[in-house]
């Protein structure tokens, strides 16, 4: 089964062909960072805009690229939501109408279902079951996926997303948004060591987070180093990333020994992040689990995760109706 996948939830336009929810034929990404960059964060009015001139653009590059005309989609799979609703609504309206228009079924998707499916994109996707962490700048949560279309969530952030702490940080230091990538860039070139932040793991036997603590503590060290700060980014950005990689791959490993589980999974934007794929890779092979990480590509938004999920749906006999909305909230 041929699926179009199309995503459009925050500021990234995408579309991507892929065959059986595994194969991918074609994933091409619209950034809007350029747009967004001067103002420090997304401009939902502005991203939504944006949205609107690159969704057919996009599209038809995707099919392009794939080599294939519309006649040979079998099923068309777009991202409902969470996320900002005008940017929703551009890509789940343009699916409905390009589907629509061609007889076709069309399923909508969870973006963040959509991410734990990065890793099937992969040459070495791992078998069910497997315990994943979807680290996002929006989200951050740890999940038993016990198959496709049967997953647990075992526990989330309480306040701010990982994603989210590395932004808000990078934007404390004057290092501009998105900042996950450069914070992690000037991590590697730093000493862990020299600047230490408490490691916000709450309990350690649960699989709940707190990122804002963390955020604050280092919102407080610059504010009492004012002439140092800027000579220490590298090691500021090496404590913080430090304590944000032992929180998460603390409780991932965890909850694999808890559940029983040989295999772990990365998703979303902060998988990206080369602290935490060295040091996951090393811990859960010391432990004896499989870890499984997406390639770079499928980590950050993208449309191919969303046609990845969406297949299993489009396989299980789901259809969207005309009718349906798209939703802002993770209703989970
Ligand atoms: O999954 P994603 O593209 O969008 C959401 O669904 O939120 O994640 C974006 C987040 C941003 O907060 C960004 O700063 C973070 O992922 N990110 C990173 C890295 N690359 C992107 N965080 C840490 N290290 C990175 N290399
Ligand atoms: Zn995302």
């Amino acid at each position: 089964m041929i699926v179009l996948g199309i995503e459009s939830s925050c500021d990234e336009t995408a579309a991507a062909v892929v065959a059986d929810g595994r194969e991918v034929r074609s994933s091409v990404v619209a950034s809007q960072t350029a747009v967004h960059h001067p103002y420090g964060g997304v401009v939902p009015e502005l991203a939504s805009r944006a949205h609107i001139e690159a969704i057919g653009p996009v599209v038809e590059q995707a099919m392009a690229d794939a080599g294939l005309s519309p006649e040979a989609i079998d099923g068309v799979a777009v991202t409902r939501g969470p996320g900002l609703v005008g940017c929703l609504l551009v890509g789940f309206c343009f699916a409905k109408a390009w589907a629509y228009g061609r007889g076709l079924p069309w399923v909508g998707v969870d973006h963040l279902e959509g991410h734990l499916h990065a890793v099937m994109l992969a040459a070495d996707a791992p078998p069910f079951p497997f315990v994943a962490l979807l680290a996002s700048g929006g989200h951050t949560g740890v999940y038993y996926m016990e198959g496709p279309r049967r997953y647990t969530l075992l526990g989330q952030t309480r306040d701010d997303a990982a994603g989210e702490a590395y932004d808000k940080v990078a934007k404390m230091l004057g290092l501009g948004y998105p900042g996950g990538a450069v914070i992690d860039d000037l991590a590697g070139r730093g000493d862990a060591e020299r600047i230490v932040f408490t490691r916000p793991y709450l309990d350690k036997t649960q699989f709940d987070f707190s990122f804002s603590g963390l955020k604050t503590a280092v919102h407080r060290y610059i504010q009492t180093h004012p002439d140092t700060y800027r000579t220490d980014q590298a090691d500021i950005a090496a404590g913080f990333q430090a304590a944000v990689v032992d929180v998460l791959v603390h409780k991932l490993l965890h909850a694999a020994a808890v559940h029983n589980c040989p295999r772990v999974v990365l998703a979303g934007g902060v998988a990206a992040n080369g602290g935490l794929r060295a040091r996951l890779t090393a811990e859960a092979a010391a432990a004896g689990i499989a870890a499984h990480i997406p390639p770079l590509a499928f980590c950050g938004d993208n449309a191919a995760m969303i046609a990845a999920a969406g297949y299993h749906h489009l396989q299980a006999g789901c259809r969207g109706a005309l009718t349906d909305d798209v939703y802002s909230r993770n209703t989970r």
